[in-house]
C-alpha cells in the first residue's frame, strides 16, 4: 500500500501513543511543526485524542475577558481545567491579570512557561513543599499562596526568612463558604488570621480566596444565585471587617464559569476565577442557564475523538472508556454527530465504550471516527499528554497539557 506524503507526516507526527516520555515528546514536537506548516488533519490524529475547537475557545475567552471587563472585575482563571501554557497564553492575551493553579506543582509549571501573577488556590503544607513555594515567589514576586490555618501562616513566615525575606510572601486567606472542605470560617476567626499575618514580617495579605463549588454546580439559574450571592456576600462582608480593623485587604478572588455573572453583581468582589468555561462539558450544560434549561452561555470546544473498532448489528465498539474520558459523573460521553446525538454510549471498560446504535439515525461502521463532548473537562484533560487544536479540519496546533499529572 503506498503511503501518501500528507498520510505519511500526519501519522508519524499524530502517533504519540505506546512511546517512551521522551518519545513521546519527540512525537508531539513533530506533530506540532507538522500542524505549524499545515499539514495535520482531523483524520490524521490516531484515536482516541483531545480536541480542541479554537473558535468556540477563542469565542469563549473573548466572552468571559469582556463580560468581566465591562463589569470592572478581574481575571484570573483557573488554569486547572486546562493546566496547558498555550490556553493560559491566550487568556493573558486576553486580559488576564493572572492564572490560578489547584496546585504547586501546576504553578511551578505554568511559571517555568512564563506565566505570571498565579494564585495557588490550595494550601501549601510540609516543609519540602513549603521550600518550593519560597522559591517559585522569589522567582515570581506576584504569586499568591493560599492559607486557611496559623500554623501553616508562620512556617510560611519562617521559611520566607530563612530564605532571606528580602519581599514578604504574598498570602490570600481562604474562606469557607458553606461547603464545609478547607478555608477558615469567616467572620472573627478569619480576621483573626489576617491579624497573625499582618504582624509577621515576611507574610503579607494579599485578599481573600473564596471559591463556592456548591454554588457552581446548583441546578437551576434562580437557585445558583440564591446560593451563590449569599456566599459571596458573606466572603465580602469579611472582608470590610478585615479593612474595617486596619489591615488592608486588597481581593477578593473567586467565581466559577456556574456563577460569573452572578458573583460581579456582589460589591467587594475583584476579581474571578473561572475556569471551565475556556472548554465547557456536559456537566456544566446540565446546570441550566438564566434563559432555558440548557446552560449554554459558553460554547463546547473540547472533544474526545474515538474510532469505531469492532462492530455487529445494533452494537459499535469505540476505542475511548474509562481512560479517554472522566468517570467521575454519573453520566456518560455524547456524540456530537446531530445523528448520533440519540445513541447512548455506555462505558465497556478501560479501553472500550459501547454504543447502541438502534437510535442511530445513520449507519456506523467499522473505522468510522466518532467525537465525544466529555461528562466533566477538567479530569477529562488531565488523561491527555496534548489536544490536536483543530480549525475546522485542519490541524492548526497541538498544544501540550504540561501540567497534566501535576496533583502534588
Ligand atoms: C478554587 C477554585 N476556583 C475556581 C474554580 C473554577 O471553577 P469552574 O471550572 O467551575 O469554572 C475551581 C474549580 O474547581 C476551583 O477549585
Amino acid at each position: 500500500m503506498q503511503t501518501t506524503r500528507r498520510g505519511f507526516l500526519g501519522a508519524a507526527a499524530a502517533s504519540t501513543i505506546a512511546l517512551s516520555t521522551p518519545a513521546r515528546l519527540a512525537a508531539l514536537a513533530q506533530a506540532r511543526q507538522s500542524a505549524e506548516a499545515g499539514r495535520l488533519f482531523r483524520d490524521d490524529i490516531l484515536t482516541p485524542a483531545l480536541l480542541l475547537d479554537l473558535d468556540a475557545f477563542e469565542a469563549n475567552v473573548q466572552e468571559m475577558a469582556s463580560f468581566l471587563r465591562s463589569h470592572q472585575r478581574g481575571f484570573r482563571p483557573h488554569g486547572k481545567s486546562h493546566k496547558c501554557p498555550e490556553v493560559g497564553k491566550a487568556l493573558a492575551k486576553a486580559g488576564a491579570l493572572g492564572h490560578c493553579a489547584a496546585k504547586l506543582s501546576e504553578a511551578e509549571v505554568f511559571a517555568a512557561h512564563g506565566l505570571g501573577g498565579l494564585l495557588v488556590t490550595t494550601a501549601v503544607i510540609g516543609k519540602a513543599k513549603i521550600g518550593r513555594a519560597v522559591k517559585l515567589a522569589a522567582a515570581r514576586q506576584d504569586t499568591i499562596f493560599s492559607v486557611d490555618h496559623a500554623e501553616n501562616v508562620r512556617d510560611l513566615n519562617a521559611a520566607a526568612a530563612a530564605h532571606g525575606g528580602r519581599r514578604p510572601l504574598r498570602l490570600n486567606l481562604a474562606v469557607d463558604l458553606l461547603i464545609g472542605r478547607t478555608g477558615i470560617e469567616m467572620g472573627q476567626p478569619a480576621l483573626e488570621l489576617a491579624q497573625l499575618i499582618d504582624a509577621l514580617p515576611n507574610v503579607r495579605l494579599a485578599g481573600l480566596q473564596a471559591y463556592d463549588g456548591g454554588a457552581s454546580h446548583t441546578t437551576g439559574f434562580e437557585q445558583r444565585k440564591a446560593r451563590s450571592t449569599e456566599s459571596m456576600s458573606r466572603a465580602a462582608e469579611t472582608r470590610r471587617l478585615i479593612e474595617r480593623s486596619g489591615i488592608e485587604c486588597p481581593l477578593l478572588s473567586g467565581g466559577s464559569t456556574g456563577t460569573y455573572n452572578i458573583d460581579v453583581e456582589v460589591d467587594g468582589v475583584t476579581e474571578l476565577q473561572p475556569g471551565s468555561f475556556v472548554f465547557m462539558d456536559l456537566d456544566y450544560n446540565r446546570i441550566g442557564g438564566q434563559d432555558g434549561p440548557v446552560y449554554d452561555d459558553f460554547r463546547s470546544a473540547l472533544t474526545v475523538l474515538t474510532t469505531v473498532v469492532s462492530h455487529r448489528p445494533g452494537v459499535a465498539i469505540v476505542d475511548g472508556g474509562f481512560k479517554a474520558f472522566s468517570t467521575d459523573r454519573p453520566f456518560t460521553p455524547r456524540a456530537t454527530d446531530p445523528a448520533l446525538a440519540e445513541v447512548p454510549y455506555a462505558w465497556g471498560g478501560d479501553e472500550h465504550g459501547r454504543l447502541d446504535l438502534s437510535a442511530a439515525e445513520r449507519e456506523v461502521k467499522l473505522g468510522d471516527r466518532i467525537e465525544f463532548l466529555v461528562p466533566h473537562c477538567d479530569p477529562s484533560v488531565n488523561l491527555y499528554d496534548a489536544m490536536y487544536c483543530l480549525r475546522g479540519d485542519r490541524v492548526e496546533a497541538v498544544w501540550r497539557i504540561a501540567a497534566r499529572g501535576m496533583s502534588q
